[in-house]
């Protein structure tokens, strides 16, 4: 009698809905709930947008400038817009607990700022870029061996710092709970500048979480090789790493001219975020990553496509369900692959065929070349 009154209570205890149980019979599915943000809008160009034009990424149109629970939460209208939103998301997640199987979070992604990898990318032209320079690890003026910020960049990531003050101390948008990192010295030294010289509260510090697989696409190219733990410990000595964050970067082939399929990169981001919704109960989440990898995460997230200039932001809320583990795929495919190369700046790049090299000594053969846009 006793004990089942107490597993019953226990089952209560809002801290054991923890997803930490997820077991190897459930798969998680995600979907990107639509309709709150601007970037989740069909209608939003990418290209042009930018975050902090906009006052709020929440889409005013006039059926969502309510939520369902306003009535209740904010009867006078003296809430703003961010503060009925996270009530909105709390009373969806109170909703969830009722049966363990479905839960809510808001993540903002953020790009790095511009790297000396990308000012070298615009400085050579893309084709030379790909077929050759960024397989090296600088020029001798620049290096872009794991890349650190130009000053455009760091005034980017400063850019998202005064964005994210005054939604904090404005607009009351909610502090985050967690914080994740690229282990890329880019996105380090961009969450640094973003988050490192806010005035957080005690209860919500900036206390990142270095995350292997938050990486960028494993390209050939040094920019996309990190540095030891060793070395990303003496560059940001306050970032934690994540249990099990190896020493060397166990991943990066590009020695032997081989880069991660972007099937292999989807499957990752689909690794790393039931990682983060099985082991993190926070539901305010700021990650810091780049473009081809927050695309990849959109992929997994089952959101629409949307590219990230540098320094730019998505949030996305998304819903997770712990579904049954349907049969595995039948389908393979190559997790790494050749990536075109030359020995000498090339002639040319012709898309969808690889690099035109100087001399005849190419070391991948056409068909399976593939061209990298930005990074
Ligand atoms: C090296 O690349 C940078 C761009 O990242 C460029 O500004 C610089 O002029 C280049 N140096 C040489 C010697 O070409
Ligand atoms: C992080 O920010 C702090 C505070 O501005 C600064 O002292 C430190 O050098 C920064 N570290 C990196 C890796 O950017």
């Amino acid at each position: 009698m006793k004990s089942s009154l107490l597993s019953a209570v226990l089952a209560l205890v809002p801290t054991a809905i923890a997803w930490k149980e997820v077991s190897s019979c459930d798969d998680i599915k995600y979907t990107s709930v639509t309709g709150f943000f601007l970037q989740d809008d069909p209608n939003t160009n990418p290209s042009t947008f930018d975050y902090v034009r906009k006052k709020f990424p929440i889409i005013t149109r006039k059926i969502l400038e309510t939520y369902p629970t306003d009535a209740k939460f904010d009867p006078h209208h003296k809430k703003t817009q961010w503060q009925r939103f996270a009530n909105y998301v709390d009373s969806l997640n109170d909703e969830c607990k009722k049966d363990r199987k479905t839960t809510y979070k808001v993540l903002f992604m953020g790009r790095h700022g511009e790297g000396w990898h990308n000012a070298a990318e615009t400085f050579y032209g893309t084709p030379a870029w790909n077929c050759y320079w960024a397989e090296l690890d600088g020029n001798g003026t620049a290096t872009w061996a794991d890349a650190q910020l130009t000053a455009n960049g760091i005034a980017q990531a400063s850019k998202a710092n005064a964005y994210y003050k005054s939604r904090f101390e404005q607009e009351k948008l909610p502090y985050f709970q967690s914080y994740y990192s690229s282990p890329l010295k880019r996105c380090i030294q961009t969450a640094n500048v973003t988050f490192a010289t806010l005035n957080l509260p005690h209860s919500h510090p900036f206390k990142p979480t270095i995350k292997e697989l938050f990486r960028e696409s494993i390209s050939i190219h040094t920019c996309d090789r990190r540095s030891t733990k060793t070395q990303i410990h003496a560059f940001a000595p306050h970032f934690l790493f994540e249990e099990g964050f190896s020493e060397d970067d166990l991943l990066w082939r590009g020695n032997e001219d081989e880069g991660e399929t972007s099937a292999h990169q989807v499957a990752r981001s689909k690794t790393v975020m039931d990682d983060v919704f099985s082991h993190d109960d926070n539901t305010w989440i700021s990650i810091t990553s780049h473009s081809g990898e927050i695309g990849s995460i959109l992929t997994a997230l089952n959101h629409q496509a949307f590219s990230l200039n540098t320094g730019q932001i998505i949030p996305v809320l998304v819903k997770a369900e712990l579904v049954q583990h349907t049969v595995e795929p039948t389908t393979t495919y190559a997790g790494f692959t050749t990536e075109p190369t030359c020995k000498s700046p090339p002639l040319t790049s012709i898309s969808g065929q690889g690099c035109v090299c100087a001399t005849a000594t190419t070391t991948f053969t056409t068909a399976k070349a593939t061209l990298k846009g930005e990074l």
